[in-house]
C-alpha cells in the first residue's frame, strides 16, 4: 500500500513532457520480437509493470530479451525455437499480456498455464478462450474457462471467419495471433474501428496480412521477419496532463512525441469539441504510426456528449474525460461504454465514487455516466481501486481541489507510467 496525501494546488502548470512509450503497442513489439526471426531493437519500450509481464513470459519460453532501460533487443529464433515454461506464467494486472498470449499459446506446441493478481483473476476471457476453441484451442480453467488461472494444451489450429461481438482490439489481436499459426487463413471482421497497432506491426514485421475496410485477413504458418520498432509516447498517458493543461488555470503544456494513431485519438476530438484549446504540431510517421507534439492550454470548456464509434478510440481516457466534465459548463453524456465495468476495476463506478467524493455531481449509468457542471471540487480520501488510471485520475483531480485529497493507494500507477509524479513535478510552476 502506498498512501498519500496531495495538497491544494494554486499556481500554472507549464513546460514539456515526454510521457514512457505506448503499452499497447509495447506489448505487441515484444510479442512479434520474441516469434520473428532475427535481432529487433525496441527503443522507448514502456517500462511499466504490464509490459514486464509480457517479456517475462516469453523469457520463460527461452527467448533471449535484453533491456537496459527503455532499449530491448530481442533475439527471436521463430515459433519453433519455443521452449515449455516450466512455471505457471504470472501475468500481473496485464489484461492485454493475457488476452493477446491466450492467441498464441493456444498454437504453441507445449503445455502452459497462466495466472494473474485479484483484479486480473476476475476479468473475462471468454472473449477470447470462444473464439480461440472454435479454431481447434484446448483451454480449460475457473468457470468453464472464462476466469484465471487456464491450463492450454497447445493444438493444431485452423483458420476461421469470425465477426467480433464486441468492441475489442484485445479479442480482435487475440484471433489474428492464433491466426499466424493456425492452417489456412483467418478472417476477423469488427463491428467498429477498434486500434489496430496489431495490424500496423504485423505489416512491418512481413506477415501475411490484408486489410480490407474492417475486416483483416491472416494467412498462417508464414515466418515474421525481426524488425526495428521505436514506440511512441502513449496517448493514453498523455492524456491526464492533456486534461490537466486544459483544467489548471494560466497553463500551457506541450506533449512531446506523442502517438496520434487514429483510432486512439477520441481524446483530442473530445477537447476540441469541449472547447479546449488544443494544437498538434511535427506529425510525422514513425515505425509506421502517426506522432507529433500535442500543446494545450486551459480554457473554458463545455460538456458534451460522447457516444457510439467514438468510444473504442477513447475508452482507457474516460476516467480523465469524467474529471474533465465536472470543470465544463453544462450536461456531459457518456454512453454506450459499459466495457468500462470490466476493465482493471469497474471504471463507471469507481469514477463516480472518487469524484462524488470531492463534490462533483455525477451519477453511474448502466453503460456510462451524466456528469453536470461545472462544480467546484473539494478535498477528500479517494480510493484508487488499485486501478492505474483511477489512481492518475485522482490525482489530477487533486489539483483543482480546494482541500487535500487523500488517495488510498497510488502504486498501481507503476502499471502504465511509473514516471508519472516526476513528470508532474518539472510541471508544476514552483510555489
Ligand atoms: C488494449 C485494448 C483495450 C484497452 C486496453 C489495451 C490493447 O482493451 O482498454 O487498455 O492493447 O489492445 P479492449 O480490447 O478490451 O477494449
Amino acid at each position: 500500500m502506498s498512501q498519500v496525501t496531495l495538497q491544494p494546488f494554486d499556481k500554472a502548470l507549464t513546460g514539456e513532457i515526454e510521457v514512457p512509450g505506448d503499452k499497447s503497442i509495447s506489448h505487441r513489439a515484444v510479442i512479434f520480437g520474441s516469434i520473428a526471426n532475427g535481432t529487433s531493437k525496441i527503443t522507448n519500450f514502456l517500462d511499466g509493470e504490464d509490459c514486464m509481464r509480457t517479456i517475462h513470459a516469453f523469457r520463460s519460453m527461452g527467448v533471449s530479451i535484453d533491456k537496459k532501460d527503455s532499449t530491448l533487443t530481442i533475439q527471436g529464433k521463430g515459433v519453433k525455437a519455443l521452449i515449455e515454461p516450466t512455471e505457471p506464467l504470472f501475468f500481473g494486472n496485464s489484461g492485454t499480456t493475457t488476452r493477446l498470449m491466450l492467441g498464441l499459446l493456444a498454437g504453441f506446441p507445449f503445455f502452459t498455464s497462466i495466472y494473474g493478481d485479484s483484479s486480473l483473476t476476475n476479468r473475462p476471457m471468454d472473449r477470447v478462450v470462444n473464439p480461440l476453441k472454435e479454431m481447434g484451442a484446448s483451454i480449460n480453467g475457473r468457470k468453464d474457462g472464462n476466469n484465471l488461472p487456464l491450463a492450454i494444451r497447445g493444438k493444431k489450429l485452423s483458420g476461421i471467419e469470425y465477426r467480433l461481438p464486441i468492441k475489442s482490439a484485445q479479442v480482435k489481436s487475440a484471433v489474428i495471433l492464433a491466426g499466424l499459426l493456425a492452417e489456412g487463413e483467418t478472417n476477423v471482421t469488427e463491428q467498429t474501428q477498434t486500434r489496430d497497432h496489431t495490424e500496423n506491426m504485423l505489416e512491418a514485421f512481413g506477415a501475411d496480412i490484408v486489410r480490407n475496410g474492417l475486416t483483416t485477413t491472416i494467412t498462417g504458418k508464414k515466418d515474421l521477419v525481426a524488425t526495428d520498432v521505436h514506440v511512441p509516447g502513449d496517448i493514453s498517458s498523455a492524456a491526464f496532463f492533456l486534461a490537466a493543461g486544459a483544467l489548471v488555470s494560466g497553463s500551457v503544456l506541450t506533449l512531446k512525441n506523442t502517438g496520434l494513431n487514429p483510432t486512439r485519438t477520441g481524446i483530442i476530438d473530445v477537447l476540441k469539441a469541449m472547447n479546449a484549446s488544443i494544437k498538434i504540431e511535427n506529425e510525422r510517421f514513425i515505425s509506421g504510426e502517426l506522432v507529433g507534439d500535442v500543446v494545450i492550454a486551459s480554457s473554458n470548456l463545455k460538456g458534451l456528449v460522447i457516444e457510439g464509434d467514438i468510444i473504442p478510440r477513447l475508452i482507457d481516457e474516460i476516467p480523465i474525460i469524467a474529471l474533465l466534465a465536472t470543470q465544463a459548463e453544462g450536461k456531459t453524456i457518456i454512453r454506450d461504454a459499459a466495457e468500462l465495468r470490466v476493465k482493471e476495476t469497474d471504471r463507471i463506478n469507481a469514477v463516480v465514487a472518487v469524484l462524488s467524493t470531492l463534490g462533483a455531481n455525477i451519477e453511474a449509468t448502466e453503460d456510462g455516466m451524466i456528469i453536470k457542471g461545472k462544480t467546484a471540487l473539494k478535498g477528500g480520501e479517494i480510493s484508487s481501486y488499485n486501478d492505474h488510471r483511477i489512481a492518475m485520475m485522482g490525482v489530477i483531480a487533486s489539483l483543482l481541489a480546494s482541500e487535500e485529497v487523500t488517495i488510498d493507494d497510488i502504486s498501481s500507477i507503476a502499471v502504465s507510467y511509473p514516471s508519472f509524479f516526476t513528470d508532474l513535478n518539472n510541471v508544476k510552476e514552483p510555489s
